[in-house]
């Protein structure tokens, strides 16, 4: 079974870090951006929204801010003790429950309730194809006849690109089992943490044959990851950005360049009951 202890361990002691990652550098400012537009084209204000892995909870509070009721779900209890803390006043009433529990049983949570749910960490922390089949099916089955899953995925392109760098003169097959997915642990605040990333493909694979209809896949960071430190300066100003977000976004969802990025979005729509 997959360590989640230690994922919660790691993000109790990184709920600060965390919070501030999608305001770091302007890479993970376009992610932020690249999300909530699909959020807001696909998730009408009112829905109900359930956020499976939820963290310090930015993506929870645009949402409220948008009129939605959100419930918030996450293994690290020090995070949802952050998030609550931050919303205040007429939002704080749209927030439905606030759990501690694990992605693969959401049981205080009724059939087909949910507008959307956004799984946006738990499936590249669970290591095991059974843990991560059982939270895409809680998310299938908490979600109402229509209702949108945003999913979060780590890709294997750096596992690709290393392999390359470090097996240039050398044929091998290994570089296809790397390819398909792989799972490692990473630091993080001291603790070994769980990781699982795939290519797009599989991820398609594992979510289509529980209910679901593909709608987008988009690269994140995408081409970005290859920008080093000194390419990156000039798009620290407003309009470095802006033109930074236009780049991201005309190439996130190239069929050539899907997955060339360290993370990718998954969209799809619950297609039965
Ligand atoms: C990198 S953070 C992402 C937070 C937020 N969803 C975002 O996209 O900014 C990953 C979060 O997923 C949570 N998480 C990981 N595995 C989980 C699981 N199996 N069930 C519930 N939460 C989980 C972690 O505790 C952490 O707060």
């Amino acid at each position: 079974m997959t360590d989640i202890d230690s994922i919660a361990a790691a993000y109790d002691a990184g709920v600060k870090e965390e919070y501030n990652r999608l305001a770091s550098n302007p890479l993970f400012e376009a992610e932020f951006e690249l999300i909530t537009e699909l959020m807001q084209r696909y998730i009408a204000p009112g829905s109900v929204v359930i956020d499976v892995g939820a963290g310090p909870g930015r993506y929870a509070e645009f949402l409220l801010k948008r009129n939605c009721k959100v419930g918030v779900v996450d293994v690290s209890r020090k995070s949802l003790e952050a998030f609550n803390k931050r919303i205040k006043g007429v939002f704080k009433r749209n927030i439905l429950f606030s759990e501690i529990a694990c992605a693969t049983n959401l049981s205080f949570i009724d059939s087909n309730t949910a507008d959307a749910v956004l799984l946006m960490g738990p499936l590249y922390h669970l290591i095991y194809f059974g843990e991560r089949a059982k939270a895409i099916s809680e998310a299938f089955r908490i979600l109402k006849k229509g209702g949108i899953l945003f999913a979060v995925f780590l890709s294997t392109y750096n596992h690709i690109a290393q392999f390359y760098e470090e097996n240039r003169f050398c044929c091998s097959n290994d570089a296809d089992i790397l390819m398909k997915d792989v799972a490692t642990t990473v630091k993080f605040q001291g603790y070994n943490v769980p990781q699982y990333k795939c290519l797009p493909e599989i991820a398609v694979h594992s979510i289509e044959p529980q209910g679901f209809n593909t709608m987008h896949i988009r690269n994140l960071e995408g081409i970005g990851v290859k920008y080093t430190e000194n390419e990156m300066i000039k798009y620290f100003s407003p309009e470095g950005k802006r033109k930074l977000l236009l780049n991201l976004r005309s190439t996130c969802e190239n069929p050539e360049l899907i997955g060339y990025a360290n993370q990718f979005l998954y969209v799809g729509k619950k297609s039965f009951n």
